[in-house]
């Protein structure tokens, strides 16, 4: 195998989880992050929960050199940090919530793979809390039909559960469908993923579960949501889910890339998605509200 040169574009909790992992197999990983995420990792890769884990890494403030790059950036700043990254690397794979990074990412470089993944993680104080162990799908989006296995290998060399699919988009769209679920119910009301099935809350998740899945299978896609997004609040109850987290510090949301993209694809097919729409302006008005934030200017 060639030497496995890997930057994390955006290393912030899921892409320090799977940082660790490549640190795990062996690579060479640097860690591409700004402003205090980059200053705690100047400190050292701290993670607790389900490992226990610290290491000096090499960290830079901006993209590097490598064979391949993680792309782990919050949606809407996917343009900006691949921006000219085509230069700098072979291969770029976004494990990144929502629709549309890949497509994005496709401008700038030749080779592309999409991966979905319910690992669960969090940052608190500079520590990656690692609160859920998942399973993660890689799949080629563009020219990566023979690079897709051996990244996986990779991967899996690191303990890292990773499987192989050759329906990427649909795997994206149903990990878009389970977030549109639980991210902005746990947003709205501030609890952990698992409150979702324990309290009143799965009435209303089971109404979201209902629309979404309506407009995959209009898009061609057989799925048992509520039984999907069942499974991954079980293997992340103790998560704050991202969407929640973002809230909670002050930041702008995915909502635009997971809920936003089910909202374009029902209107387009003709589905009434009502319940995701009032959790749409729920969670815009969220963002609105907060007074220290980042988010966009309206
Ligand atoms: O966005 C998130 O938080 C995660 O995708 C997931 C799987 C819902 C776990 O919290």
């Amino acid at each position: 195998m060639r030497s496995c040169e890997v930057q994390i574009l955006g290393a912030g909790a899921i892409g320090s989880v799977f940082g660790y992992f490549l640190l795990k197999s062996g690579c060479d990983v640097v860690f591409v992050a700004r402003g205090r995420r980059y200053e705690e990792l100047r400190r050292g890769l701290k993670i607790e929960g389900l490992v226990d884990f610290f290491e000096e890494v090499e960290v830079s403030d901006r993209p590097v050199k490598s064979w391949l790059t993680i792309v782990a950036v919050k949606s809407y700043d996917t343009a900006e940090a691949v921006r000219g990254i085509g230069k700098l690397t072979d291969i770029a794979m976004s494990i990144q919530n929502g629709i549309g990074n890949e497509d994005i990412i496709a401008k700038e470089v030749d080779r592309v793979m999409g991966a979905t993944t319910n690992y669960a993680a969090n940052l608190r104080d500079g520590t990656v809390v690692y609160a859920g162990e998942g399973e993660t799908w890689i799949g080629n989006w563009k020219n990566c039909e023979r690079e897709v296995e051996e990244v996986a290998e990779i991967f899996r060399r690191g303990g890292m559960n990773v499987r192989v699919t050759e329906r990427i988009r649909e795997m994206k769209w149903r990990k878009a469908a389970i977030n549109a679920v639980i991210n902005p119910l746990t947003a709205i009301t501030g609890v952990r993923n698992g409150e979702i099935l324990r309290n009143e809350l799965w009435n209303a998740a089971e109404l979201v579960c209902d629309e979404c899945e309506l407009v995959l299978k209009n898009m061609g896609i057989d799925v048992n949501l509520r039984q999907e997004v069942k499974t991954v609040v079980k293997k992340t109850a103790n998560n704050r889910s991202s969407m929640l987290q973002d809230i909670e510090r002050g930041k702008r949301t995915e909502i635009d890339a997971i809920t936003g993209k089910i909202l374009e694809e029902a209107r387009k097919a003709g589905i009434e998605a009502r319940v995701n729409e009032a959790l749409y302006w729920i969670v815009r008005a969220l963002e609105c509200k907060m007074k220290n934030s980042d988010v966009r200017q309206y």
